[in-house]
């Protein structure tokens, strides 16, 4: 059994909620074996910077390269399964549901976990890296699973270069996407960011705009974060033990 204690104030807090927002990153699939981006880069990737594998420029100097870095990326999101923290989001969701009230997951993750843990309204910030289409007309979207058939895979409509359907680093964030979690998290009494190091936007403006609303927050990380303070609750742990304990709590 996890040895963490879960304040009362925030079990009655979660179960009286009525709308909620969570927010979730690289940490939640920690234990479902995917290394972060930066973790993944050993072996033949050791020598390159994230830049040089998931940038627009990257893209256009060496497609074939950045191709096969997302083949790896993509393998690797197939074949891991997910875990209890997954679930247990899954099912909250569904309490929500049957309950009438608000119920919003965002995440930074492109491995799609959630949706198959059974997360229904699922809002990406940063894509997915299942997805492929066009990088010139965007059309053709496809769910990919295997190794394509001709490096860099191109368009059959334009010609241009078939790449994954993520955000790279110097790229806007979907604008339908971010309008979405931002609108959530203004409606929403309580927030939980978990498994993310809340850095980067869109996290750190959710967080912003939370303190701004005087809503609830909740922090799941196995170590502190720079937004560790400015949370209500803090909860240092691995968000596949924390996760379902807190559910089960709350709504016992
Ligand atoms: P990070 O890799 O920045 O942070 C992962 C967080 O998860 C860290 O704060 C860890 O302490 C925490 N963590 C690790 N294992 C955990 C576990 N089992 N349970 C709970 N927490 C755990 O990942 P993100 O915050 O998702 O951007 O990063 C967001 C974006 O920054 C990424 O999408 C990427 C990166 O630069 C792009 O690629 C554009
Ligand atoms: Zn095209």
């Amino acid at each position: 059994m996890l040895d963490v204690d879960i304040p009362t104030s925030l079990i009655e807090t979660l179960n009286e909620a009525q709308a909620v927002t969570i927010l979730t990153g690289a940490g939640v699939s920690a234990e479902s074996g995917i290394p972060t981006f930066r973790d993944a880069m050993t072996g033949l990737w050791a020598k390159y910077e994230p830049e040089q594998l998931a940038s627009p420029k990257a893209f256009e100097k060496e497609p074939e390269l950045v191709t096969r870095w997302y083949d790896e990326r993509r393998r690797l999101a197939l074949e891991a399964e997910p875990n209890p923290g997954h679930l247990a989001l899954a099912r909250l969701e569904r309490i929500f549901e049957k309950l009438g009230r608000e119920f919003t997951l965002v995440t930074q993750n492109v491995d799609r976990l959630h949706q198959r843990a059974g997360s229904r309204r699922v809002i990406e910030v940063h894509g997915a890296v299942t997805v492929w289409h066009c990088s010139k007309c965007l059309e053709g979207n496809e769910e990919r699973g295997g190794p394509f058939e001709k490096y860099p895979p191109v368009c059959g409509k334009c010609g241009g270069v078939r790449r994954p359907a993520v955000v790279w680093f110097g790229e806007p964030l979907p604008p339908g996407a971010l309008d979405e979690a931002l609108n959530a998290a203004a409606r929403s009494d309580l927030f939980l960011s978990v498994g993310t190091s809340a850095m980067v936007y869109p996290a750190a403006g959710l967080i912003e705009l939370i303190r701004r609303n005087h809503a609830c927050s909740l922090e799941i990380n196995t170590q502190e974060t720079s937004s560790t303070h400015l949370m209500d609750w803090s909860i240092q742990g691995p968000s596949g033990e924390v996760l379902p304990k807190l559910v089960d709590l709350a709504f016992a």
